[in-house]
């Protein structure tokens, strides 16, 4: 039997053609999800339909009704499961198999190879969430190692560990190479010649070097200290980077933690703190700038300072610095870090600071002409 639920009570306003169907749909049990799927398609929609209303923005406006009790993706699945299945019980698996089909496989002929493979093999319904999800994976490992990394696709840049290949282990500030890859992937092309003035432990030179897909890249790198004989000596903020003017196509910046304010010391003054980083942020940013080609691309890892005296936005600093030296901004990549444990920093006269845990990648193009 039908659980119920409160009814919803539609939105105050104009009365609505919608508005008992909504009410309707309240009464449907959460099991039965074929019928739902019904009702959606052949008399929701349709009324939706005739108001204005397109499919998608129905279903989510109602799942915004008070007190309606279905969120938007379980009407989204419902709707699917009814469209893609209509002959449901005339078809050889327990509808379960259907709904799981309609919900997590996209294409027509792959639910249809998956449901022929569940009747020959006699499969349970765990056996077959187990065959998607084990596709799944091994569709997503294809598409890592077609470029030899793992791509993200969305600009938030998280990874748990190290790859091993790049950088040096236990090197201080070492940064995941997979980061320096997506940076290169989405932000050069073949045969682009790149730029590491703060090389540190040479993730980025071993990312040119090990991946067949930037194998057409040059890697020029530089440290004040440099960690093997492919980095060569360079202060940047002394006497800036050895590379001809207009001569690099992508430059990679990760500046080192100490550029940044400490705030812990008992005379601080954030005011002059801030002016130093920036300083700094300047005369990298400068430098870097005048090494790039027209069209160039530089990519920088800056991060919010925060503290007791509250926060210091070097992501919107340091864009500014680079828009006034003519460069637009093309990217920004969150980087949340994920190996270092957080410290809790004491609460100072009611502020209570979080550590900053994320960083930025900004990504700013010279101008072509
Ligand atoms: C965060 S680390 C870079 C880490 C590197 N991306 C890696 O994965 O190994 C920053 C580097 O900047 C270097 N550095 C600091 N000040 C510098 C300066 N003025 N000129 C050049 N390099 C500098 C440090 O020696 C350090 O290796």
């Amino acid at each position: 039997m039908a659980k119920t639920a409160p009814a919803a009570k539609p939105k105050a306003g104009r009365a609505s053609a919608l508005d008992p169907l909504i009410e309707k749909l309240n009464s449907f049990s959460a099991d039965n999800y074929w019928d739902l799927g019904k009702f959606l398609v052949e008399k929701v929609i349709p009324t939706a339909l005739k108001e204005g209303v397109f499919g998608e923005h129905i279903l989510k406006r109602m799942s915004d009704v008070p007190g309606f009790k279905f969120p938007y993706h379980m009407l989204k699945q419902c709707q699917m499961f009814y469209s893609y299945y209509p002959d449901v019980e005339k078809r050889p698996l327990p509808e379960i198999f259907y709904f799981e089909l309609a919900t997590k496989v996209d294409e027509t002929r792959e639910r249809d190879r998956y449901e022929k493979m569940a009747i020959n093999n006699k499969w349970t319904i765990s056996d077959l969430q187990k065959k998607i999800r084990e596709d799944e994976l091994s569709k997503r490992e294809d598409e890592r190692t077609k470029f030899g990394f793992d791509l993200k696709e969305r600009n938030v840049w998280s990874f748990d560990v190290p790859d091993p290949r790049f950088g040096k282990s236990g090197y201080r500030g070492r940064l995941p190479g997979q980061i320096v890859a997506n940076a290169l992937f989405y932000y050069t092309h073949p045969g682009a010649t790149v730029l590491d003035p703060m090389a540190g432990s040479g993730t980025t030179g071993d990312v040119v070097g090990s991946i067949q897909h930037f194998s057409g890249c040059i890697c020029k790198m530089y440290d004040v200290e440099p960690s093997d004989d492919r980095v060569g000596r360079a202060n940047i903020l002394l006497t800036g980077i050895p590379e001809q003017s207009n001569s690099i196509d992508y430059v990679f910046l990760d500046p080192p933690a100490d550029f940044y304010p400490r705030g812990d010391d008992s005379d601080f003054s954030p005011t002059a703190a801030k002016a130093e980083t920036m300083m700094k942020f300047k005369t990298i940013a400068r430098e870097s700038a005048r090494t790039l080609k027209p069209g160039g691309r530089i990519s920088v890892i800056v991060e919010a300072s925060t503290g007791s005296f509250g926060v210091i936005d070097f992501p919107f600093e340091m864009t500014q610095v680079l828009k006034e030296l003519g460069l637009s901004q093309i990217g920004k990549v969150y980087l949340p870090r994920r190996s270092e444990a957080v410290k809790l920093r004491s609460h100072v006269e009611g502020l209570k600071p979080m550590a900053s845990d994320c960083r930025e990648l900004l990504t700013f193009e010279k101008s072509k002409i």
